[in-house]
């Protein structure tokens, strides 16, 4: 004990964390500018919180990108970087429940100090863009309004850094990297896409046949089913012939390279063989982060709604519409969700060789085999 004590020296809790500086950082506009509003306290802490927990989850998710930045990702990292987007996943839900928090505010009760926030906004937080450059979205993907560029809100400093950072790898270019090196896609005696494409014949075949043996469907809703079944078809055709993949990455319509989806593809298909369980479950974890991140949107433009209804943004946005549209278009890790599509039953899974079921296990030998 007082060896610690020579050591280090001693701290005290207020000190340790900055507790006076941090309890001091809320100030009221509405006493200054006319009578005090209750809720303006709530608005700022709430406020102040999420900008803590977008710090954790910067330092988190650049941590998990330098290990992603080597060539030779070391295997060892996988689990680390497992653990910390679990992490992230566990912080991003923390954000979504606070907006529950933030609706005990009433639409009259913000009307008192609405007016003395302009022209501050949300659109204003830099920690919130670098989380989403840092993630892969990028600008021209990005929903405007008033065709402004989004990083014109900050200084001349911060924009350099967006600029830098949104010309760097982000995590979904670090991501497609590593999938494109995944191994086992082509062995001697196994090539994955021809297995795969027999595979997804055999099973639409078989449900075209399902679909035609039924007697409880008439005429007019098999022909309903067919048709449906055509859709699915093309787009299997489509993602699966690298020239149509290449087309639709032109287009915007995907991001992640043929290669790269070939190596999540065969991830997800194979994810219960030893070996892919780790990477399974990093993918995943970048599917729920895009899926919360959409959630936090969704709920933050009904809490607007709910708060200011159509009212424009203290920002200078449509408010809801704006909000709304960044839901559905600003997706990153779409592509993964994409996977889902192209999955076929386990029974209809082209089998492995054994060599290779044997490279994607863990095994040791114990004795002189
Ligand atoms: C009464 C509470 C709130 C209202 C009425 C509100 C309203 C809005 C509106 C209308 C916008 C669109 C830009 C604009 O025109 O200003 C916006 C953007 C934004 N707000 Fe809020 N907000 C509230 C609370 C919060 C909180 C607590 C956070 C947490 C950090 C937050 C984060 C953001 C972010 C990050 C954006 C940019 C979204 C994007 O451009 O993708 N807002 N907010």
């Amino acid at each position: 004990m007082s060896e610690i004590k020579k050591k280090y020296e001693s701290v005290h809790y207020t000190d340790y964390l900055q507790l006076k500086k941090v309890l001091d950082a809320q100030h009221l506009r509405s006493p200054e500018h006319g009578e005090a509003a209750h809720d303006e306290m709530l608005f700022i802490i709430i406020h102040q919180v999420y900008e803590l927990w977008f710090k954790e989850v910067i330092h988190d998710l650049s941590s998990i990108m330098e290990m992603f930045r080597n060539d030779n990702v070391d295997e060892n990292n996988i689990g680390t970087a497992v653990h910390r987007l679990n992490r992230i996943t566990e912080i991003l839900q923390v954000l979504v429940k606070q907006i529950d928090v933030l609706e005990t505010i009433t639409p009259l009760d913000f009307l008192d100090f609405r007016n003395y926030l302009f022209p501050a906004s949300g659109f204003q937080s830099f920690q919130f863009r670098k989380v989403e450059v840092a993630l892969g979205l990028k600008e021209k993907y990005r929903e405007t309004y008033n065709n402004i560029p989004y990083a014109t809100v900050f200084s001349e400093q911060e924009s350099k850094e967006l600029h830098d950072l949104e010309n760097a790898d982000s995590m979904l270019q670090l991501i497609e990297k590593w999938l494109e090196r995944t191994p086992f896609l082509h062995r001697n005696d196994f090539l994955f896409l021809e297995a795969y494409k027999k595979a997804v014949d055999n099973m639409l075949d078989k449900e075209r046949q399902a679909i035609d043996a039924t007697d409880y469907l008439t005429a007019a809703e098999k022909q309903m089913r067919m048709n449906m079944l055509g859709s699915t078809d093309t787009f299997f055709a489509s993602v699966l012939d690298e020239n149509k993949h290449n087309e639709m990455l032109n287009k915007g319509a995907l991001k992640l390279s043929y290669k790269a989806t070939l190596g999540a593809l065969f991830i997800n298909l194979y994810r219960d063989e030893p070996i892919l369980q780790m990477p399974f479950q990093l993918l995943s974890k970048l599917v729920d982060i895009d899926e919360l991140l959409t959630t936090w949107r969704y709920r933050h433009a009904q809490m607007v709604l709910r708060i200011i209804g159509r009212k424009i943004g203290t920002g200078g946005s449509s408010g809801f519409d704006y909000l709304l549209n960044t839901a559905i278009k600003h997706h990153i890790f779409f592509d993964l969700h994409n996977i889902s599509t192209l999955m076929i039953p386990r029974s209809e899974l082209p089998v492995l060789p054994d060599h290779l079921k044997k490279q994607l296990s863990f095994y040791f030998t114990t004795g002189n085999k």
